[in-house]
C-alpha cells in the first residue's frame, strides 16, 4: 500500500514524500519581477517545512502578461535570481518545480500588454477586452514556453509544470465557451488541446529528455454550458500522458463556474479533497502520475487518499501559506488539521500573506 511519507519518484524527480506544495503565486518580486529577499526568506521557510516538492507561484513567460511583481522567467536576465531560489531549495535537500503561465486576458489591473485570448470573448468581473490570437502569435508563443523552460532548467529548477488551469490562456483553449475558432486550435479537445501539445513538444525538444514537465488541469470547469467536462478533460489527459508528460495536477474550476479552484469555507471533512473523485478516476486510467489538489486539511484525508485511491500525490496551497512547516508538525506527531479556515483573505495585491500571521 502506498504510504503519504515514503521517498518516491514523481515524474522523473526523487521526492521525499507525497505531499506537494501547489502552485501559489507570490506577489513578492521586485518592481519588475526580479528575486527578493522578502521572496527567499518565504521560500527559507517552506524549505524548512518538510514538504516533499514545491511548485512555485505562476510564472510569466512572455513579457507584460502579468502583475509586475510576480514571478517572471521571459528574458535570461531573470535567471541569476531564480537560480539563487534553487540553490536555497537544494540546499536544504527540497525540489523545486516552476509554473509556467500566460494570463490571456485573465489579468488583474491595467494589461500592459495588448491582450489576446482564444476568440476574443470579453472578461467576465474586469471587462478586459481582448482580441483573438492569432496562428503567427500562437507559433511564437510555443516558442515562448520552451525558451521560458529552457531558462528554468539554466536556473537549476528540477522541471517545470504548464498552467493549464483556472481560466488563464491555455486553460481557456480548452474550454469551449471561451473558444469558438474554427481552426485546428477550436471544436473537438483534440483541437482544443493541440497548443499545449506545442508547447510540450517544443519544451522538450529544448529541455530534453529527461526535463521533467508537468501540467496542472482542471478535471472540470463547472460551468452550466460551454464548460470543459469531464469527459474532454480525461481525452486531454490522456493525450498529454501520451505525448510524454511526467506529471499530471488534478484542480477544476473557472471563475465563472460553479466552484472555483480555491473554495471558500472548508470546514467539514466531507468539504475536504474536492477533486479526489475526479483525480482517482483519472489516475487508474494512465500511467503517467497523478496529483491531486484542493481542500485538503487534515493528514487522514491526505492519507486516505494516498493510501486508498490510485493518486500518487496530494498538493496543498492555503495550508502552506498560513503554516509552512505543516508537515513537520505533522511528522513530529501533532497531527490537528490544518489552520486555515479557507478564507481567502491571502489574496492580497501586496504579497500572498495569511492575514491571521500578521508578518
Ligand atoms: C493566494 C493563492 C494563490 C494561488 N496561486 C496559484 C498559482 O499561481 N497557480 C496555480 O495553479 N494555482 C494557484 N492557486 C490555487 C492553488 O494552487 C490551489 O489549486 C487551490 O488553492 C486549492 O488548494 P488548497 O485548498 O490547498 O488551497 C492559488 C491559490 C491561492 C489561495
Amino acid at each position: 500500500m502506498k504510504k503519504v511519507f515514503e521517498k518516491i519518484n514523481l515524474g522523473g524527480i526523487e521526492i521525499n514524500n507525497r505531499i506537494v506544495r501547489s502552485a501559489t503565486a507570490e506577489l513578492m518580486g521586485d518592481s519588475n519581477g526580479y528575486m527578493t529577499d522578502r521572496l527567499l526568506n518565504m521560500y527559507s521557510e517552506l524549505c524548512d517545512g518538510n514538504i516533499g516538492l514545491l511548485i512555485t507561484g505562476l510564472t510569466e513567460v512572455v513579457e507584460g502578461t502579468a502583475t509586475h511583481t510576480l514571478m517572471k522567467i521571459h528574458d535570461d536576465s531573470y535567471i541569476e535570481g531564480l537560480k539563487k531560489l534553487t540553490d536555497l531549495v537544494h540546499s536544504n535537500g527540497n525540489k523545486i518545480v516552476v509554473q509556467l503561465v500566460h494570463h490571456g486576458s485573465q489579468i488583474s489591473g491595467r494589461p500592459r500588454y495588448e491582450p489576446y485570448s482564444p476568440s476574443g470573448i470579453e472578461e467576465e468581473g474586469s471587462r478586459v477586452k481582448s482580441r483573438e490570437i492569432t496562428k503567427e502569435e500562437i507559433k511564437k508563443l510555443v516558442e515562448d514556453f520552451g525558451d521560458g523552460a529552457l531558462r528554468a532548467k539554466k536556473a537549476g529548477f528540477d522541471g517545470v509544470q504548464i498552467h493549464g488551469a483556472h481560466g488563464y490562456f491555455f486553460s481557456r483553449f480548452l474550454t469551449p465557451y471561451y473558444n469558438r475558432r474554427n481552426d485546428e486550435y477550436g471544436g473537438s479537445i483534440e483541437n482544443r488541446a493541440r497548443i499545449i501539445l506545442e508547447a510540450y513538444e517544443n519544451i522538450r525538444k529544448k529541455c530534453g529528455e529527461d526535463f521533467p514537465i508537468f501540467i496542472k488541469i482542471n478535471a472540470c470547469d463547472f460551468l452550466d454550458e460551454g464548460g470543459l467536462t469531464f469527459e474532454d478533460s480525461k481525452k486531454a489527459i490522456k493525450m498529454f500522458s501520451e505525448a510524454g508528460f511526467n506529471a499530471i495536477e488534478v484542480s477544476g474550476g473557472i471563475k465563472i463556474g460553479k466552484h472555483t479552484a480555491v473554495r471558500p469555507a472548508i470546514r467539514a471533512r466531507e468539504d475536504e479533497a474536492y477533486h479526489r473523485e475526479y483525480a482517482n478516476e483519472i489516475a487508474k486510467e494512465i500511467s503517467t502520475p497523478v496529483i491531486v489538489v484542493g481542500g485538503f486539511r487534515n493528514l487522514d484525508v491526505v492519507k486516505e487518499v494516498i493510501e486508498n485511491t490510485h493518486v500518487d500525490a496530494v498538493a496543498l496551497c492555503r495550508p502552506f501559506i498560513i503554516e509552512p512547516k505543516l508537515v513537520t508538525r505533522w511528522l513530529e506527531g501533532d497531527t490537528q488539521k490544518s489552520k486555515c479556515i479557507s478564507c481567502n483573505k491571502c489574496f492580497n495585491p501586496r504579497g500572498t500573506i495569511c492575514i491571521f500571521n500578521k508578518k
